[in-house]
């Protein structure tokens, strides 16, 4: 699904992605770990098309990311740190907004399955503007489904949701996957990572540290790994 070689990105004088080399097959669940300012966002970034790369090969779904931009954007579903929605529109308002944008049939009746599913229902009409920082999440989550999208890519997906969000957002990623979708997850949450994740990758100085399945799914697994890797503890 994803192919990346020697991928690097270059800000100013800073090397911020220094040699990455990756591999992830369609249908897998893969969780980027890594300390702040390690990289994580950007290579999302330049997975998601935002940001160019300086230099290196990515291709995406077969397509070559410098030639078929087009093409790779309609393949994934991109939840950043910002919602993206629009403030003074409800959920219903944003969903069918970006459904269109996305040429989704039936849009209106997707957005309110999305809303029903995410738990908001009882919101649909309100403006987002009015809603807590949760809440706002549980629709950004939404909105990057609405297209059923083949890639997911969540940069801190759990961050502000609530225990019931997390269930939520936790099954939609465990449904896609029976679905085929792959899901690329930046997260700091190793409860959520351990759990979800078929794969784990650390991030560390723009480049990938370590490249490992978590065969016991144990956080405690996890969280020794990556002190090992970050902090040199053993
Ligand atoms: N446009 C830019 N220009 C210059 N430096 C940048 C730019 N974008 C990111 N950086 C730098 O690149 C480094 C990696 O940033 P990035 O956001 O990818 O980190 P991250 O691993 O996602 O961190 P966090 O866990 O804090 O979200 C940081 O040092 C950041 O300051
Ligand atoms: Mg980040």
């Amino acid at each position: 699904m994803i192919d990346i070689k020697k991928l690097t990105k270059q800000a100013d004088d800073k090397r911020i992605l220094r040699g990455i080399d990756l591999s992830i097959k369609k249908g897998e669940t893969v969780g980027i770990l890594g300390p702040n300012g390690a990289g994580k966002s950007t290579l999302l970034k330049v997975i998601a098309t935002l940001i160019k790369p300086s230099g290196g090969q990515v291709t995406i779904g077969g397509y070559d990311l410098k030639k078929d931009q087009a093409e790779i954007k309609k393949l994934f579903g991109y939840l950043p740190h910002s919602s993206l929605l629009y403030d003074h529109y409800s959920p219903l308002e944003n969903l069918v907004f970006f459904g269109n944008l996305y040429g989704v049939k039936n849009a209106r009746a997707r957005a309110i399955e999305l809303v029903k599913e995410v738990g908001l229902s009882f919101f649909l009409n309100e403006p987002v503007k009015n809603f807590s920082r949760g809440m706002v999440q549980r629709i950004a989550i939404a909105r990057a489904i609405v297209h059923e999208p083949e890639l997911l890519l969540l940069d801190e997906p759990h961050t502000g949701l609530d225990q019931g969000a997390i269930t939520i957002l936790n099954t939609v990623i465990l449904r896609m996957k029976e679905k085929g979708v792959t899901t690329l997850m930046v997260t700091h949450d190793f409860q959520q990572a351990a759990e979800i994740c078929d794969r784990i990758i650390i991030v560390k100085n723009g480049k990938i540290a370590d490249d490992f399945v978590l065969v016991d799914k144990k956080v405690s697994t996890l969280n020794k790994k990556y002190l090992y890797q970050v902090e040199g503890v053993s």
